[in-house]
């Protein structure tokens, strides 16, 4: 069974492709969403989400997790992988970074533009990640209007097209848009209509190169029925609602992790006795 975690819905967009390349794993998601959006978050606070995320798929029986949220993967990955999956542990965190970054080089004739939430261009990670394959040129923007818009719904609408056409002013140079987050594929047709940029959703590479890897470490995962799992820290019954049009089709039943006291709740719920202590 794979982890796959995100803040929300967005990552629901990378787990399609990653069933459609794998359809006989069985993956078990996690979307944050009763603390999403990530995007315009301190480093240390995310920090914090993602380590307590990681190991709520660590408790569900995943020895492999994958960060679909471009904004943790961005920020978060090293220190997960520091943690849980050093050298000798039988665990393994992989995010979606790096296969962007060999997909934008391997398409683009060396000029990139990169889109992404407020935190995922503050840190700079697609950019240091794409100079170390090549000599091309980066240019970041954050879109932070966009995941909201299609959070909303409304990503076939004139304010959708709208405020795409404006985040890519100043952009006319670009050959190659990596979208880097996880929203941004639902908004492809605004992207294609706005640039003569090739656009560019990254969650089918990240797919093919988790399967290229799971031939290489077989030992993280086992081929299991296709089964999927759902959980979810915000209301699961928006979240089934707005998940399918991320996900594709309808999502099995959305089981809901609580936060208390700041933390997600564990997998065996602490008891805590109500009532009153006669004496
Ligand atoms: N999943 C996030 C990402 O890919 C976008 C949504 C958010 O800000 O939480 O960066």
């Amino acid at each position: 069974m794979i982890g796959v975690y995100d803040s929300g819905f967005g990552g629901l967009t990378v787990l399609r492709q990653l069933r459609a390349v794998l359809p006989e794993r069985d993956f078990v998601y996690l979307g944050d969403s009763g603390r999403a959006p990530y995007g315009g978050r301190d480093t240390s606070t995310l920090l914090d989400f993602a380590e307590q995320c990681t190991e709520r798929l660590f408790e569900e029986g995943c020895r492999l997790v994958v960060v679909a949220c471009n904004t943790v993967s961005c920020v978060a990955l090293r220190h997960l992988q520091t943690r849980y999956a050093g050298p000798g542990s039988e665990r393994r965190v992989l995010g979606v970074t790096i296969p962007a970054a060999e997909a934008a080089v391997a398409m683009s004739r060396g000029h990139i533009g990169v889109l992404g939430t407020a935190r995922t261009v503050a840190s700079g990670t697609f950019e240091t990640e794409i100079r170390k394959l090549g000599p091309h040129r980066v240019t970041q923007r954050a879109a932070p209007l966009l995941a909201p818009l299609v959070e909303e719904g409304w990503e076939a609408t004139g304010i959708a097209t709208q405020a795409v056409a404006k985040y890519l002013e100043g952009l006319e140079d670009v050959d190659t848009l990596l979208l880097g987050c996880t929203h941004y594929p639902l908004l492809a047709s605004a992207f294609e209509g706005a640039t003569r940029a090739k656009v560019l959703d990254p969650a089918p590479y990240v797919a093919t190169r988790l399967r290229e890897w799971l031939v290489r470490h077989p030992e993280f995962d086992a081929a299991g029925t296709g089964d999927l799992r759902v959980l979810c820290s915000g209301d699961p019954a928006v979240f089934a609602e707005h998940g399918r049009r991320f996900l594709g089709t309808e999502l099995p039943k959305v089981a809901h992790v609580a936060e208390e006291g700041g933390r997600l709740q564990h997998r065996e719920r602490v008891q805590v006795v109500l009532g009153q202590v006669l004496r």
